[in-house]
């Protein structure tokens, strides 16, 4: 896809892997509208490049009818979204308290899981209504699972379900799509530096990077960022999840 003046919607860009896909498909001559519940860190994303943005909820069918119309107010149909709005509320089936709450299995399933499907569906009736481009191609649409949806561990039953949907739900999304020109792919992060990590002691750190085959590290939210690039403009790549992880696999705790 001609990346130049391709309006973009980046989910949960506020901060970590969507920032700095923001930042990345800005510099690349997108115009980028970053969407994220907090406001204040979506203006302050886009700020960094003289984007827009806006609130929006995920998990709400509303906010994110109305965060895309006012994407799309300003910038023109999207032919890019990038779904990286997500929590990684951990909590083990049974704890000390006794059973997981359902409300909290329900939360991470609704913000991971149904908010992006909900931005999903909402990307994909505007790609099919616009232009075809070169080929046919009218869109992009590109998920965030995580390596967990594989090898999900203790105290991630929440989170491995919503990611397992995420990667459950791209090949029928992308067969149903292809008609109207447009590509669904899902990338699996394994352990990245972002802002989640960040809070962890500098020792936890390491031993999180040591643990990762090669390179040896975290992974960079840049690197995230130039999948994503790869993905927008390798045509090919449709249906499929990609992992991007170091070779890591997950032990159970
Ligand atoms: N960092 C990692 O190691 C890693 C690994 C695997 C998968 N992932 C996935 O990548 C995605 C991005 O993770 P990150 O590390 O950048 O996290 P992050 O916490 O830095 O960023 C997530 C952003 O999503 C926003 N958000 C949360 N709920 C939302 C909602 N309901 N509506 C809109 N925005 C919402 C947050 O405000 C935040 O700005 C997530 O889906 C996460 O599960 C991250």
């Amino acid at each position: 896809m001609e990346l130049h003046g391709a309006a973009a919607v980046i989910t949960g860009g506020g901060s970590g892997l969507g920032a700095a896909t923001a930042a990345h498909l800005a510099a690349l001559g997108c115009k980028v509208a970053v969407l994220d519940i907090n406001l204040a860190s979506a203006e302050a994303s886009a700020a960094r490049f003289g984007g827009l943005g806006i609130a929006c909820d995920v998990a709400s069918g509303p906010s994110g009818e109305a965060a895309m119309a006012q994407a799309r107010a300003a910038h023109g149909p999207a032919r890019i979204l990038v779904n990286c709005a997500g929590v990684g509320t951990a909590g083990r089936i049974v704890g000390r308290d006794g059973p997981l709450a359902l409300e909290a299995f329900e939360r991470v399933v609704r913000i991971n899981l149904i908010g992006s499907f909900n931005m999903l569906r909402l990307a994909a009736a505007e790609m099919s209504s616009a232009d075809p481009m070169e080929e046919n191609e009218r869109g992009v649409i590109i998920n965030t699972a995580s390596i967990a949806a594989y090898e999900g561990q203790i105290g991630q039953p929440a989170y491995a379900a919503s990611k397992g949907g995420v990667v459950g739900m791209t090949l029928p999304a992308a067969r149903e799509l292809a008609r109207a020109g447009v590509r669904v792919v899902t990338i699996a992060p394994g352990l990245f530096h972002t802002p989640m990590v960040d809070g962890l002691p500098a020792e936890v750190q390491a031993s999180l990077g040591a643990g990762i085959p090669y390179p040896p590290r975290l992974g960079r939210p840049e690197e995230y960022a130039a999948l994503v690039e790869h993905i927008l403009r390798n045509r090919f790549l449709n249906g499929e999840v990609i992992r991007l992880d170091g070779a890591l696999r997950m032990p159970p705790r």
